[in-house]
């Protein structure tokens, strides 16, 4: 059998880690013993993130091998990233006939090449199907449904998602509910993260400061903030309302830790709040981080204001009371009231400054883990594929 799987951006590449890692097992335990075909597995790169902190520290730290084929998409408006990627892709699959492609999450990689197999008549795998936001201005909403009506075989984290894509008229034998594969990952990486030294973090990573005195983050308290979505930083009159927040208010009771996307810093720039952020004395602006760093800031923060969506599932996982700064979420599983560490606060000052003096009372027994969400998601998902 061969399979290509897809990557392209950040949330991509801690998703396709596990899968590799199981298709290795695979070959390496079964195949002799029990005279099964081994899996050609090919690992393609669309490229729409490139920079190395973005995307080849990712590669490093998660020990997934170099891929075999990079598209070289880049940056560009979406139908730049999603035709360009379909045009190179459908090349790809030309030239080495998989059985087939299996894509991750719901980036613009996702949907392009989604498109591009189902077109050249591959079968379709996707894992993290049926999460559903229902707003319909999220490029990744738009992804995510494409994809769903497209996949021959969709892979859900949790059971919300089965009943999303059974009202959406998916068929049951379509269907498995295999858990979060991000999960695997943050289990496989926990111990690592564990021990690495916040100080040492900040040191290597902080943009423009050159503060040594940095505080003892095992007893100062700090939130970890993290910004990228189009919706919170491309409009100047909310992407200023929320940074005075963060610099004005949060700042009175514990230190700031903020790595920063690129987007985001090209945006505070442009809107002239750059040199604010970043000379407050309590706040630490970084590079986006690599896995482990961030995994650990997460580990060490006593709340995270994000609109990440997998950020959303790690600190549910590792009960880290979470604000989650957009007005609805496809991972209904994280929040407070289904069980899970996280408060939907929007990005209106008024309404995160409420939540976050109530978030920070969080009791951390009452956040359950969701089912499956247990480290052995990547194996169900190959052993899914196999069976069809
Ligand atoms: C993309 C995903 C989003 C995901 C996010 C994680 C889509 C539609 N969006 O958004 O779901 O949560 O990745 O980061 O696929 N840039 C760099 N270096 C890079 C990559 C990007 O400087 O390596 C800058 C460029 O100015 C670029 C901008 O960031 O134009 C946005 O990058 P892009 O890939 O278009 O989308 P993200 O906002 O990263």
């Amino acid at each position: 059998m061969k399979i290509i799987s897809v990557v392209g951006a950040r949330p991509n590449f801690m998703k396709i880690a596990p899968f590799i890692k199981a298709i290795n097992e695979y070959n390496n335990n079964y195949t002799e013993s029990e005279k099964k075909e081994a899996i050609e597995h090919i690992l393609v790169h669309t490229g729409q993130h490139y920079d190395d902190r973005m995307s080849k520290s990712f590669f490093k730290a998660l020990k997934i091998p170099e891929a075999d084929i990079n598209l070289g998409v880049g940056s560009g408006s979406h139908a730049y990233q999603v035709g360009n990627t379909m045009m190179e892709f459908e090349k790809v699959l030309q030239c080495e006939k998989p059985d087939w492609v299996v894509v991750v999450g719901d980036v613009n990689a996702t949907l392009a090449c989604s498109v591009t197999a189902k077109k050249e008549h591959v079968k379709l795998c996707h894992i993290e199907a049926g999460l559903r936001s229902r707003d319909m201005q999220m490029p990744e909403e738009i992804n995510r449904l494409v994809t769903d009506r497209l996949a021959d075989l969709l892979l859900t984290p949790d059971q919300l998602s089965i009943d999303n894509l059974k009202a959406e008229g998916a068929r049951s034998d379509q269907i498995d509910f295999v858990g979060n594969i991000m999960i695997d990952t943050l289990l496989n990486n926990y111990d690592e993260a564990r021990m690495i030294d916040l100080a040492d973090v900040i040191k290597n990573n902080i943009i423009e400061d050159t503060r040594t005195n940095i505080p003892d983050f095992g007893k100062e308290p700090f939130a970890a903030i993290t910004l990228h979505r189009p919706s919170n930083v491309d409009h100047e009159e909310i992407l200023v309302a929320l940074t005075d927040f963060i610099v004005n208010e949060i700042t009175r009771d514990r230190y700031v830790i903020w790595p920063i996307h690129p987007r985001t810093k090209n945006k505070m720039m442009e809107f002239d709040i750059w040199d604010k952020l970043v000379t407050n004395e309590k706040v630490f602006v970084l590079h986006p981080l690599a896995y482990h760093q961030m995994l650990r800031l997460s580990m060490g923060a006593d709340i995270m204001l994000t609109d990440s969506g997998g950020l959303q599932e790690e600190c549910t996982v590792l009960r880290i009371p979470c604000l989650t700064l957009r007005w609805n979420t496809e991972r209904p599983v994280t929040l407070k009231e289904n069980g899970g560490a996280c408060m939907l606060v929007g990005n209106s000052v008024e309404k995160i400054r409420k939540a976050y003096h109530e978030s920070l009372k969080l009791n951390k027994e009452d956040v359950k883990i969701p089912q499956f969400w247990d480290g052995k998601t990547a194996e169900r998902c190959l052993e899914a594929i196999l069976n069809y």
